[in-house]
């Protein structure tokens, strides 16, 4: 490329919520157990990648046009792995326009639809820079295994529907350093899966992902952990197959309660549930016993994600506005569902 041009890619990729959870991970993003998670659709990262060669600079330039942008330290030390795998991006300058869906400050985890969006705009530039263009089924394989080195959740973000990442023996073709498509195991009623996101607090993280992963470590529950997470996943797959709500949602529910078990007997000792998330917990448990499909979720935060099927979005609707956004920080609830994963951008 010579100094003039400019050549530019535009990617928006979903964010992804996971049933089973991904926690405690070997040397070079290796995950301790399998994950499984549905990909959405109203949460996600739009980025843009201008290239361009000027003489004595290259690397990341800016992100929206910020030359001190905080997510700028965590995606250069992803760029500099990138740079040695795909080197034709050697001595380009790289500005690049980025924006989430979700309001800013939403506590909503942003890596995973961010470095998924990140990654599929630096592959499509590598194959306009080489011409070589990959088959689109290698191409998403190649973006799961790349963005995983960001983000060990974005690898869950290149399909629509279900995903798992992880080696296991239930799936040919699964892989620690991919994640693969399993929609075509599960039953057509489990296509319409929402999710509304209940916003409790829109602080940041107080534990970073990366510290409560390498807390793992030296857990004395982190062996009992990896089976249990392996035998979830075998349910899991079961109650998707057979699309049996219930069992799915006893399978997350616990999933949710492991992983904030994990969190608060892991050395730090951390409390990342807030009074209102157990307020929430209890209240979607009642309603269950009363009839309603609904089951909860959260990843490593105190927002709750509340899952039901479409059929029920008028009563859920309702219950959520009677007796949930009162937990609500703003009365905030972003309402979410099952997605079609990433989808480039237009120039
Ligand atoms: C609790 O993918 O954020 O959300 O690989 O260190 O970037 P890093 O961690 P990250 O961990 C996500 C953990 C989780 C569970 C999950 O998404 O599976």
């Amino acid at each position: 490329m010579d100094e003039k041009e400019m050549l530019s890619a535009g990617w928006r990729s979903p964010s992804n919520i996971a049933l089973i959870k991904y926690w405690g991970k070997r040397e070079g993003q290796i995950p301790a157990n399998p994950s499984l998670s549905m990909t959405l659709s109203q949460a996600f990262t739009e980025t843009r990648i201008m290239v361009s060669r000027t003489p004595e600079m290259s690397g990341i330039m800016s992100i929206n046009g910020v030359k001190a942008h905080p997510f700028l330290l965590k995606l250069n030390l992803f760029y500099q792995w990138f740079l040695k795998e795909v080197p034709v991006f050697n001595g380009l300058t790289l500005q690049i326009q980025t924006r989430n869906s979700f309001p800013h400050s939403t506590g909503i985890a942003s890596s995973a639809s961010g470095f998924s969006a990140f990654t599929l705009c630096l592959l499509d530039l590598a194959s306009k820079l080489t011409q070589v263009h990959l088959p689109e089924e290698h191409f998403f394989q190649l973006a799961s295994y790349t963005s995983r080195m960001g983000s060990g959740s974005a690898c869950r973000s290149l399909y629509s529907g279900y995903t798992v990442w992880g080696r296991t023996t239930l799936i040919d073709g699964s892989s620690d350093v991919f994640s693969v498509d399993i929609n075509d195991r599960v039953n057509r009623t489990m296509e319409k899966l929402q999710d509304a996101i209940l916003v409790v607090s829109s602080k940041p993280k107080s534990v970073a992902s990366s510290l409560g992963h390498s807390r793992m470590n030296q857990h004395p529950f982190s062996g009992a952990r990896v089976d249990q997470a392996h035998s979830h996943l075998a349910e899991a797959l079961t109650a998707l197959k057979q699309g049996d709500f219930e069992h799915l949602g006893s399978i997350a529910e616990n999933e949710a309660l492991t992983l904030h078990a994990l969190i608060m007997t892991s050395r730090g000792g951390d409390i990342l549930l807030d009074p209102k998330s157990l307020l929430l917990m209890q209240r979607i448990k009642q309603a269950r016993a009363g009839g309603l499909p609904v089951f909860y979720t959260l990843d490593a935060g105190p927002n709750v994600h509340l899952m039901y099927p479409q059929s029920a979005s008028a009563s859920v609707r309702d219950f959520i506005q009677k007796e949930l956004i009162p937990c609500c920080e703003n009365n905030l609830v972003i309402y979410d569902h099952l997605g079609m994963g990433p989808q480039t951008l237009k120039n």
